[in-house]
């Protein structure tokens, strides 16, 4: 299989040229393809002929999506439009990566999300990403949209500065106190494992929209608690109300997703996100 990755040195990305070592690859960053960009979407397919093309670039600085909605909308929504007509018209299937935030969370819900329920999105990036998702389903039937929740792995998000196991870790060895949220639930997913899994759903014709995180859920105080415990890095960690931390954007309280459609075709076997996390660690450990 050609393959031909969009954000390829980015946090997702970098772990799917890992996971995808033995196809052939085209892997591309920001300064090879500016996804936004009608001209050099096409002249890229065009030259390339993948048969997969799986786009993981995204704006998903949350709170700066609020005041920058035009750039949201540019990369979010009307980017996967371009990419979705460009692999119509050279017949390669399309992975997009999406979010749990198009789902609001809201009303005490405490059940986790599967692909058929109405999502609501209460920020611009969840309305962005939704939008997106709609393009591409509407104008490409060969596409894979994959919604995933609370990203981290070894390369960090280059959009936002670092990964957050990185960030609690630093926190902690600076000695400073760490104030997190108790009323936002998700699954954070390790990125080499929602790599695999896009692995296995390629090489399958089961098109269509996924949920895929690592299994089980947390809130955010949850997660921090747990990487200083398997960090043995005591810290002060002091738990905070959404309200208290003056975010820009509406996050939801709960967006927890379940693989049912992965389960569906026998591909769920994404560990619980606390195996995941001492992975992380222990690989973090080894590189150092
Ligand atoms: N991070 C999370 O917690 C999370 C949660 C749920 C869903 N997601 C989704 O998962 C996907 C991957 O996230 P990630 O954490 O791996 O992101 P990331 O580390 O920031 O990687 C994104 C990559 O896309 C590139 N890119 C950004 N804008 C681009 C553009 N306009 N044209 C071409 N390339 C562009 C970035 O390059 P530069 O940095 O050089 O611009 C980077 O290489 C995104 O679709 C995101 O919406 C993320």
């Amino acid at each position: 299989m050609k393959i031909l990755i969009i954000g390829a040195n980015g946090q997702l990305g970098s772990d799917l040229v890992r996971a995808l070592a033995d196809q052939e690859l085209i892997p591309l960053t920001h300064a090879d393809i500016e996804v936004t960009d009608e001209g050099q979407v096409q002249a890229v397919l065009a030259h390339h002929k993948p048969d997969v093309v799986i786009n993981t670039a995204a704006f998903h600085q949350v709170d700066l999506c609020e005041r920058e909605v035009e750039r949201a909308f540019r990369v979010n929504a009307y980017a996967p439009r371009l990419l979705a007509l460009a692999c119509r018209d050279h017949d390669a299937v399309l992975v997009h990566i999406s979010t749990d935030y198009v789902f609001g969370g809201d009303g005490g819900r405490r059940t986790p999300y599967v692909e058929s329920d109405c999502p609501a999105p209460i920020n611009v990036y969840g309305l962005s990403k939704l939008a997106g998702e709609h393009f591409i389903r509407y104008l490409w039937p060969r596409h894979f949209i994959v919604r995933t929740s609370g990203l981290y792995g070894i390369a960090g998000s280059s959009g936002k500065g670092g990964n957050f196991v990185e960030g609690r870790l630093r926190q902690a060895r600076e000695g400073r106190m760490i104030r997190m949220v108790t009323d936002q639930v998700l699954s954070p997913t390790y990125t080499p494992d929602l790599a695999q899994a896009i692995r296995w759903l390629i090489r399958t014709e089961h098109y269509g929209l996924y949920h895929i995180t690592n299994a089980g859920h947390c809130s955010w105080y949850e997660f921090t608690a747990k990487i200083l415990e398997l960090a043995g890095l005591p810290a002060e960690l002091v738990p905070q109300t959404t309200a208290e931390s003056g975010a820009a954007a509406r996050r939801p309280a709960y967006s927890v997703l379940e693989n049912a459609a992965l389960k569906a075709i026998g591909l769920d076997d994404l560990r619980p996100w606390q195996e995941a996390l001492a992975e992380y660690l222990r690989a973090r450990q080894d590189r150092q």
